[in-house]
């Protein structure tokens, strides 16, 4: 079978290293793709949003299955342009609805969701300029550190944690008045802060029948010991070492059971990943966010580690096949390293050549904004590799991906060098 893979990212370039194993693969074709996709699948300039481009593209390739990387074609309804176009209905498409979507596009919505269903979650209120007051009176009552999260999507830099009550209640001000997100924050949700250790669920689902991933911990800090702003993420590691089976079997009774519950219940149309964005508290989880997708990058981790044949496991999905199909993981513990564009997250520059990546021997480099130019890759975004090693335990594992790194370079290079620092 043809694929399509729309997105850019090292999550996509690890999707595609996977399908690429498959017995039913034909071709690959990702869009837009990057530098290292473009080295075993075939790279179609275009935006993820453009859906009448990726109709044609489905089309002339004859592709039978799509696999959606990033959340904004999900929460703007690539599933329903889908269903309801006559000559696409029949493909393949991994991806939830534009109504399961708003559990990662809308804050409120996923909230509201957790409540209808007793899902453990940080207790919170939603305000607009409309009930500002109430906001006010809601902060007086909490305790520090404050919680403000964009009701929207914000490219994951919607959340601000803040240790003063007026400092607060400002940036609840600049977000709502001054649109400091852009329309995306004029709804905040005010949350309690919850304290404890962080940890991403991966459930894939049809609607009928789901399977639980590998779980990860990411590093979204970009700096050492999680300190300064928040990134895509700067590394990854899978399995999680403090996950044992009493708290797996928590996680499952009170938030993946009901989860999917409610979203059969619903009749919301699921057909992808339910990324649950989870929080140790003591010995408790509680649900942070949902998102509707895989995460990146948790996938540069999650996906080596899955031995069985992943295109056929997506393509079994919405078939009585799909429950028949058991995990198979590796043992082994993965772990990668981001290599980002100096000044990332804020202001850092392209086009910068990469070298030493044909040198690299233990580990599996993942692309993420690079593109190969003339034979040469250079950097092309913030996030430009991900190094993902497998080893017997984290600490080899990081170890490992650490070693590679000192034999790839590009001007100003950086990644942090404490990945795993806290389990
Ligand atoms: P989100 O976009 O909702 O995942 O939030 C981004 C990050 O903010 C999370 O990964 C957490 O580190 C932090 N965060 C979000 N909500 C809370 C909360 N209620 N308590 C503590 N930390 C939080
Ligand atoms: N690594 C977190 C995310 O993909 O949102």
């Amino acid at each position: 079978m043809n694929v399509l893979v729309l997105g850019s990212g090292g999550r996509e370039h690890a999707v595609i290293s996977s399908f690429i194993k498959s017995k039913l693969v034909n071709k690959i074709y990702a869009l837009p793709g990057n530098g290292g996709t473009s080295t075993i699948a075939t790279n179609i300039q275009g935006d993820v949003n453009d859906f009448k481009k990726i109709k044609e593209e489905v089309i002339s390739n004859n592709i039978s299955l799509v696999f959606v990387g990033p959340e904004d074609p999900i929460v703007n309804g690539i599933y329903d342009f889908f269903k309801s176009d006559n000559s696409l209905k029949k493909i393949k498409i991994i991806a939830p609805s534009k109504l399961a979507g708003r559990l990662e596009g809308s804050k409120e919505f996923a909230k509201k969701f957790m409540e209808r269903y007793n899902i453990p979650t940080a207790k919170h209120g939603t305000f607009t300029r409309d009930n500002i007051d109430q906001a006010y009176m809601f902060l007086d009552n909490m305790s520090s550190p404050y919680v403000l999260k964009a009701d929207g999507l914000a490219a994951g830099k919607g959340v601000l944690i803040l240790h003063d009550l007026e400092e607060a209640k400002q940036e609840l001000r600049s977000m709502i008045f001054d649109k400091k997100f852009g329309e995306s924050s004029s709804k905040v949700v005010i949350e309690e802060f919850l304290d404890g250790i962080e940890l991403s669920c991966f459930v894939l689902t049809d609607g009928n029948n789901y399977k639980i991933l590998p779980f990860a911990k990411d590093y979204k800090k970009i700096g050492e010991a999680d300190t300064g702003l928040n990134t895509g993420g700067m590394g990854a590691i899978s399995p999680v070492v403090f996950l044992d089976d009493v708290f797996l079997e928590k996680i499952e009774k009170l938030i993946i059971k009901p989860t999917i519950n409610g979203i059969m219940k619903e009749n919301m149309e699921y057909m992808g990943i339910v990324f649950i964005g989870l929080i140790k508290v003591n010995e408790d989880p509680y649900v942070i966010e949902y998102n509707v997708r895989m995460g990146d990058p948790e996938t540069e981790v999650v996906f080596p580690r899955i031995e069985n044949d992943l295109l056929e496991l997506f393509n079994s999905m919405g078939s009585t096949e799909f429950a028949n199909i058991d995990l198979i993981v590796d043992e082994r513990h993965a772990a990668t390293v981001i290599m980002v564009s100096g000044g990332y997250p804020i202001n850092y520059e392209k086009n910068k050549v990469i070298r030493g990546l044909e040198n690299i021997t233990d580990s599996i480099v993942f692309h993420a904004g690079t593109k190969k130019d003339n034979n040469v890759f250079l950097t092309n975004g913030g996030r430009v590799l991900a190094i993902t090693s497998l080893a017997k335990n984290y600490k080899q594992a990081i170890g490992l991906s650490y070693k590679q790194i000192e034999k790839i370079s590009f001007e100003k290079a950086y990644f942090r060098k404490d990945i795993g620092f806290d389990l």
